[in-house]
């Protein structure tokens, strides 16, 4: 009688154990699709929590636009190919170094210093998910 007991209390054992070999496998599996989640998250850039997106667009089309929008004379196809302000997301095929090269450039350019905030917190945003640090944009 106590020979079966142990018999059975054994099997479960065995069982028990059988499951906790799968389990490493599996959480990596699960942390594996998390990871992948964040990964996408930042490679899109999250373009909704941007909120500079649209109006980086408006201070870059006065003091860039005449070469990187395009249908005008002025228009250059090589700067059009690093960022094009009438395409829906313009800053899509910008590299890292070409968002803080924007960054750089703003400040050499005769904008207001208020746009060149406005420019610098949608790299910053961008760049380091920094996002919620919003600087007065107008003052009334
Ligand atoms: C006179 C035309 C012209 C104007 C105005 C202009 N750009 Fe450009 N820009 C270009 C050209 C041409 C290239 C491509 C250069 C190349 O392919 O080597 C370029 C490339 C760039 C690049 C990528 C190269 C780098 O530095 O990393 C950035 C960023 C950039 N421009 C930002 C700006 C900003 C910001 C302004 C406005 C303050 C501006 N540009 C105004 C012509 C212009």
């Amino acid at each position: 009688m106590g020979a079966s007991l142990r018999i059975g209390s054994g099997s479960v054992n065995t069982q028990s154990r059988e499951l906790f070999r799968l389990r490493p496998w599996l959480q990596g599996y699960e942390s594996m699709i998390a990871l992948l989640v964040v990964v996408l998250a930042l490679l899109t850039g999250s373009p909704a929590t941007n909120p500079w997106i649209e109006p980086a667009r408006d201070v870059l089309v006065q003091a860039c636009g005449s070469c990187h929008r395009p249908n005008l004379p002025t228009s250059n196809p090589r700067a059009l190919a690093v960022f094009n302000l009438h395409e829906p997301v313009w800053y899509a095929t910008m590299t890292d170094d070409q968002l803080r090269s924007l960054s750089r450039r703003i400040q050499g350019a005769k904008v207001e210093e208020s746009d060149r905030d406005i420019v610098n917190s949608f790299v910053n945003c961008k760049l380091t998910g920094a996002c919620s640090d919003a600087r007065p944009q107008e003052s009334p």
